[in-house]
């Protein structure tokens, strides 16, 4: 398949198949973490948008403990390449009391997961965990405790898979690297 994208050279970097793969063994850790969870009271998996929309559907599918899903929504970089620090949280969440695992395209700087678990821990949740696709740790600015990683990516800009730059490229299926300097 070919990722060459519309206005920039996109280098591939980790096929569907290998990110369907990794997903099914997240999906059976999390499965065995949470063995306990019961139909009363779900697992909460709260998905951040928009970029974690793709990963949530496919990683929610192999999840074989009750479940439920919610959303809130986290915009840090605008049209920009850098992470801004611009946090955003909308969206009123039902978190008191409820096994919750946050579900994250890519972990950054940290900043915005920094900011939605200090957010979530005021409402009580029973437990919080956090779930991401990607983790970029040289780009990180601001101390995260993962619980699941799907892969560990070296610090250039990530696109696909429901990842975006300026709202492009989020339909890839795979995930590749964008090249600042077009061809
Ligand atoms: C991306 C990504 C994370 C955040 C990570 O979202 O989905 O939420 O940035 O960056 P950080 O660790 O430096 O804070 P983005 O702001 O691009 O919004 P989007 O998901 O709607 O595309």
């Amino acid at each position: 398949m070919s990722l060459e994208g519309t206005f920039n050279t996109i280098v591939p970097l980790i096929s569907a198949d290998e990110i369907h793969r990794r997903i099914k063994e997240m999906g059976k850790a999390i499965s065995n973490d949470y063995g306990t969870i019961t139909p009363e009271n779900p697992l909460l998996l709260i998905v951040v948008l928009k970029g974690a929309f793709i990963f949530a559907a496919d990683l929610m599918r192999t999840i074989t403990v009750p479940c439920t899903v919610d959303f809130i929504f986290a915009s840090s970089y605008g049209s920009g390449t850098q992470s801004s620090g611009n946090v955003a949280i909308r969206h009123k969440l039902i978190v008191t009391g409820r096994s919750v695992l946050i579900v994250e395209d890519i972990i950054d700087t940290g900043l915005t997961m920094q900011q939605i678990t200090a957010e979530l821990i005021t409402m009580k949740p029973a437990s919080l965990g956090i779930c991401t696709l990607l983790d970029k740790p040289d780009a990180r600015k601001h101390h995260v405790d993962i619980d699941y990683t799907g892969f560990i990516v070296p610090n250039t800009f990530i696109v696909g898979y429901g990842i975006d730059y300026d709202e492009h490229y989020r339909e890839l299926p795979s995930l590749g690297v964008l090249n600042s300097d077009p061809a």
